[in-house]
């Protein structure tokens, strides 16, 4: 199968390209390379006679129409998108128009080449979200397919309305369209402004880390790889116009998750112990969702996916990577807006 793959220089997105090559599917991974992105995430599949890569913005509806003509893919995931709350919170505009905008591009951009092409049934547009469109649970409780939409901050509200535009262009158009909403991913090549990396490298540097509030949000933990191969199992085989919530079942506090980091860098990185020293209680984010749990089980019934790696595994795995991929990492630090302390506007 050929995929267009976007946002493939990310994080998520680069683990479903490495991924969808080692199955032998075409991949054609398009990317605006923004701050977000590296290439380096792909190097391993750059050679590759079945990857081809395309720098294209999705707010830019001709270029679009130029890589559908060219390409002519069978199916698209759609995974592109700015990806950060608190980056939301300080500049909301880029999160509607690539998230909102850029979405509704894509999917025009697909119904073309759907149409053109036949309207063949076997074409799939997958569009990527997040369990945060459905707001914040309290102690108890999960999400599934049938949650109520209630996003809560700019980028959950930006997803929340890509998703109801894609379930628009199935039930008007008929694009088969197929939507999946995850859980917190962590893993390799996590950009380094986000939790799990910033404590690990905070740590590894001897500086405060960053705790929001008192550490008492919760989040269902998803390694990026389980990530990667539930999409590609939905792509495949999940049915038109449904939904799928994807989910590690390891909901961990914050606070619980940093310690058991400074724990595996005490073990694997001694010199600088004890590492939860360091801990250091900061002003919380505006509208900090309390906790998102999801009930994976249409995934697990209907598809017959379940994650492999549990958090504690997970965390091993990634704390290693980090320590023995510097050259990966180092370069990011300098770019902007990373170490510092985004989103308290109020
Ligand atoms: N990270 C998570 O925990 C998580 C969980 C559930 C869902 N998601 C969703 O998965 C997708 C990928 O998330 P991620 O964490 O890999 O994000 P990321 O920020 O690491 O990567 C996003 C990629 O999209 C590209 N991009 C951004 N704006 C673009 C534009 N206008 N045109 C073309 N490319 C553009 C960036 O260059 C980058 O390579 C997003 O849609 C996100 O909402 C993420």
């Amino acid at each position: 199968m050929k995929i267009l793959i976007t946002g493939g220089a990310g994080f998520i997105g680069s683990a479903v390209v490495r991924q969808a090559v080692a199955l032998g599917h075409h991949v054609v991974n398009l990317d605006a390379l923004t701050y977000a992105a590296n290439l380096a995430n792909v190097a391993s599949v750059g050679n590759s006679p079945l990857y081809q890569f395309e720098q294209a913005d999705i707010r830019d509806r001709a270029a679009l129409n130029r890589i559908f003509s060219t390409h002519k893919p069978d199916a698209v995931m759609h995974l592109a998108a700015e990806s950060h709350v608190d980056r939301s919170i300080d500049g909301p505009g880029d999160f509607i128009d690539t998230n909102i905008t850029g979405t509704f591009n894509m999917l025009e951009a697909a119904r073309a080449h759907w149409q053109a092409a036949g309207r063949p049934d076997t074409f799939r547009f997958h569009h990527i979200s997040t369990d945060e469109v459905f707001g914040s649970l309290g102690p108890t409780g999960q999400f599934d397919e049938t949650t109520p939409y209630d996003p809560r901050s700019p980028y959950s509200a930006s997803k929340a309305a890509s998703d109801h535009l894609v379930r628009a262009w199935h039930e008007t158009y008929g694009l088969p369209v197929v939507l999946t909403n995850c859980s917190n991913n962590y893993g390799p090549f996590h950009f380094p402004e986000k939790l799990i990396p910033v404590v690990i490298l905070n740590a590894l540097h001897g500086r405060p880390i960053p705790v929001y509030g008192k550490g008492e949000n919760v989040r269902d933990w998803l390694y990026v790889e389980d990530h990667a191969t539930a999409l590609l199992i939905a792509l495949e085989k999940g049915v038109p116009g449904r939904s799928y919530a994807i989910g590690g079942e390891n909901e961990r506090r914050n606070i619980d998750l940093v310690r058991t980091i400074c724990e595996l860098l005490d073990e694997m990185r001694p010199a600088g112990a004890p590492h939860d020293r360091l801990i250091s209680f900061v002003i919380d984010r505006p509208g900090h969702d309390a906790r998102y749990a999801i009930d994976p089980s249409r995934m697990r019934e209907e598809l017959g996916w379940r994650p492999s790696v549990t958090v504690e595994e997970g965390l091993r795995r990634t704390v290693r990577w980090y320590l023995d991929n510097e050259s990966w990492w180092r370069p990011l630090l300098d770019r902007q807006g990373v170490g510092q302390r985004l989103g308290t506007a109020p």
